[in-house]
């Protein structure tokens, strides 16, 4: 089993170093090799994805990937920003259905920006498309404008555009996943004021007539955003677009109790994967040792899952992870009075006893 290592940026170092010495202690052998991703690719390679590091993610079975960014690069020119690392990498492994499970751990509903009643046994799948829409739409650029209410004004432009294929593979990630879970998918759309999503939920529609043991219903974006704090629960699978997909899994994290407990798993349709937590980089703490590891630890136990057919020691991570929980072990994110904080190592290094 080949593991492509990817660190990245900021708390990425810190928060995969966990994961790393998580997998470890499995009695599993590992090929891991770990490579320069992201700003720091660019400061040591001069480009944010390196040909090198590119050929180690697709020549291995898996990638694990930290989290890239950081302010400094804001000033670079668009191809150069760390964040094209992990565009890049999506787009060139494939990797187009993204499962984000938003989670509520029993012993985290108190964590939650939400009232403990919405949260509690909350258990839902974002299933977010990833490799098209208008993250990577053609053309796209800056001009000047030759219409609208500024004519011969300096404007920019991205192109949303889905292709009927790519919604349909989508769509059936999302029904198989629902046949395994509560059988419902809802499908997330703007199909009151986009072409792209109209034609999102007719296809999506199409496609539902091959399972018609489960259930669809179509929910407009701005609507998801509210039920998703309303009544998070009346939710399954939610299958969107990759920038709707964006914002309502960093808004679904908030249920779970932090950012830092959502794992994600981005799989092309091979079953190779990427796996990384749904947060950033953090630079406002990076290197201060107080980054919640949780969400790459289990975004590990998803790839041990998912792509290398390891379900049973997936299963005793995500129980470890609960075991620590039920500890009262928190790191600052998630931490509450009565519970005990620690730092990003010793939450590591907690997980890893309670795998025994
Ligand atoms: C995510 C991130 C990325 C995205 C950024 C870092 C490019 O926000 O994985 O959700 O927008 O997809
Ligand atoms: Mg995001």
């Amino acid at each position: 089993m080949k593991i492509a290592v990817l660190p990245g940026d900021g708390i990425g170092t810190e928060i995969v170093a966990e994961a790393v010495k998580v997998l470890r202690a499995l009695d599993l052998k590992f090929e891991m090799e770990e490579a320069l991703v992201g700003g720091a690719a660019y400061d040591a390679h001069g480009h944010p994805l390196p040909e090198s590091t590119l050929k180690l993610a697709k020549a291995a079975d898996a990638v694990l990937f930290g989290a890239v960014g950081d302010w400094k690069y804001d000033k670079l020119d668009r191809p150069l920003r760390p964040e094209q690392a992990i565009l890049g990498l999506r787009k060139n492994l494939g990797l187009f259905a993204n499962f984000r499970p938003a989670i509520c751990y029993p012993q985290l509903v108190g964590a939650s920006s939400l009232k403990p009643e919405l949260v509690s046994g909350l258990d839902i799948l974002i299933i977010r498309e990833l490799t098209g829409d208008i993250y990577f739409g053609q053309p796209r650029g800056r001009r000047t404008a030759s219409d609208g209410h500024f004519p011969g004004a300096e404007e920019a432009f991205d192109t949303m555009r889905y292709s009927k294929p790519e919604i349909e593979r989508i769509a059936h990630v999302a029904f198989q996943a629902a046949r395994k879970r509560n059988k419902k998918v809802t499908s997330v759309d703007k199909a009151n004021v986009l072409e792209t999503f109209q034609f999102w939920k007719d296809v999506v529609t199409e496609v539902h007539a091959q399972y018609p043991d489960v259930q669809l219903e179509h929910m407009y974006v701005d609507n998801a955003a509210m039920q998703l704090v309303k009544a998070p629960k009346s939710f399954d699978v939610l299958v969107t677009g990759n920038m709707f997909g964006d914002i309502l899994s960093d808004e679904a994290s908030m249920l779970t109790g932090s950012i830092g407990m959502l794992p994600s798993a981005s799989l092309n349709a091979a079953n190779q994967g990427l796996y990384e937590p749904s947060h950033g980089s953090a630079p406002d703490i990076a290197g201060k040792g107080v980054a919640n590891p949780l969400a790459t630890i289990l975004s590990a136990a998803m790839m041990l899952r998912f792509s290398l057919g390891q379900a049973e020691a997936a299963a005793r991570i995500e129980a470890a992870v609960q075991n620590v929980l039920a500890q009262g072990l928190r790191t600052a994110d998630i931490y509450s009075e009565g519970t005990t904080r620690v730092g990003t190592r010793e939450m590591g290094d907690a997980v890893v006893k309670a795998l025994a």
